[in-house]
């Protein structure tokens, strides 16, 4: 058993609470190796931004997760070697199951999110309310996520094949029956990078789709019946069509992607909404650049050539997220 505090990790409450008050939200970016975390420290360190640092299942799966523990350690310090000791969550995405959520905070996460979002309501209730149970009596409180509403796509390991909406007539009562920290809700978000059907949006003159709009009056709703609560959106990347267009110059083959235009998260950072997940957009200028160095530079076979440019672009990524997409700059 290792708690979060040894490892210099924070939970979400204050970060959250300020985040609400101070309209904006915290970036929440997935990470499955070390050229992603550095960049992502690295951008969190020179806006002075908090960052929630998440792991799927998959993620776990894929670096082991006794490595994971210690590269969020070793983040801590990095930030600290940076020259700010920003606060740092380590958050498990998409828990499917009370067994990966003690597990993941037996071995040090500071937050995780249960999503029992595809479940029957009351079953949904009743998975919440007891990972809630459990990670709150921790000597060292542990936040967690739950999620009412279904978002379009693949949510990890939950299938969803079918979005809906969040009602906002269930969040009062879903907060108060499991006692969550925060609430992740659906509001026409969806994860990976094709986002909408064409047939969904509208084509511009030069092309590019423009996907429906964000259904803020849900958003609105669920304000009025949990004032202050902190709010999560999930499947919040932006696809900027210049990684796009970069990947399929260079040989990838990425049809019909369209995400969340940028003025929309904005606008509800400046809500309620207290954690934007990303990470569509990460693996995409990751994609960008590993794909033009091969092309350009065929003769190249250190990874450090194509998985150091692609850092960089990351870390631009994140920066630019933060300044100007979340508000978060300035805030740790
Ligand atoms: O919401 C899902 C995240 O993008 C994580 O994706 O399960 O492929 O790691 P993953
Ligand atoms: P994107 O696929 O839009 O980046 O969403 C990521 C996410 O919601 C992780 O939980
Ligand atoms: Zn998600």
């Amino acid at each position: 058993m290792v708690s979060y505090k040894e490892l210099g990790l924070v939970n979400t409450v204050d970060l959250f609470k300020k985040a609400v008050k101070g309209g904006y939200a915290i970036p929440a970016y997935n990470f499955n190796n070390m050229e992603q975390l550095q960049a992502i420290v690295a951008a969190c360190v020179e806006t002075k931004s908090p960052v929630i640092l998440q792991v799927s299942a998959g993620a776990r799966k894929y670096a082991n997760q006794t490595m994971l523990r210690y590269m969020a350690q070793g983040a801590v310090e990095y930030a600290k070697e940076l020259g700010m000791n920003i606060p740092i969550v380590l958050h498990l995405d998409h828990g499917d199951s009370f067994e990966l959520c003690k597990s993941c905070i037996e071995t040090g996460f500071s937050s995780v999110m249960i999503d029992g979002s595809a479940l029957p309501y009351e079953k949904n209730v009743e998975l919440t309310k007891k990972v809630c149970e459990f990670a709150h009596s921790q000597k060292d409180y542990v936040t967690v996520e739950g999620e009412l509403g279904v978002l379009a796509g693949v949510e990890d390991d939950v299938a969803a094949e079918q979005s809906h909406y969040t009602r906002p007539e269930d969040v009062q009562d879903f907060v108060k029956k499991t006692g969550v920290d925060s609430l992740a809700i659906s509001i026409g978000t969806s994860h990976g990078r094709a986002k909408f059907k064409p047939e969904q949006c509208t084509r511009t003159a030069d092309g590019i789709l423009l996907p429906p709009p964000l259904r803020f009056d849900i958003l609105e709703e669920v304000e009025k019946r949990l004032p202050g609560f902190p709010i999560v959106l999930h499947g919040s990347s932006s696809v900027p069509i210049e990684y796009v267009k970069i990947i399929n110059q260079y040989g990838g083959k990425l049809m019909d992607s369209v995400g969340i235009p940028e003025e929309q998260l904005r606008k509800a950072a400046k809500s309620a909404v207290c954690k934007i997940n990303i990470d569509s957009d990460g693996r995409l200028a990751m994609t960008a650049m590993i794909r033009k160095v091969f092309v350009e530079k065929p003769e190249e076979f250190d990874p450090r050539k194509y998985l150091g440019p692609a850092r960089d672009e990351l870390k631009k990524l994140y920066m630019h997220k933060n300044l100007e997409v979340l508000g978060s700059a300035g805030k740790a």
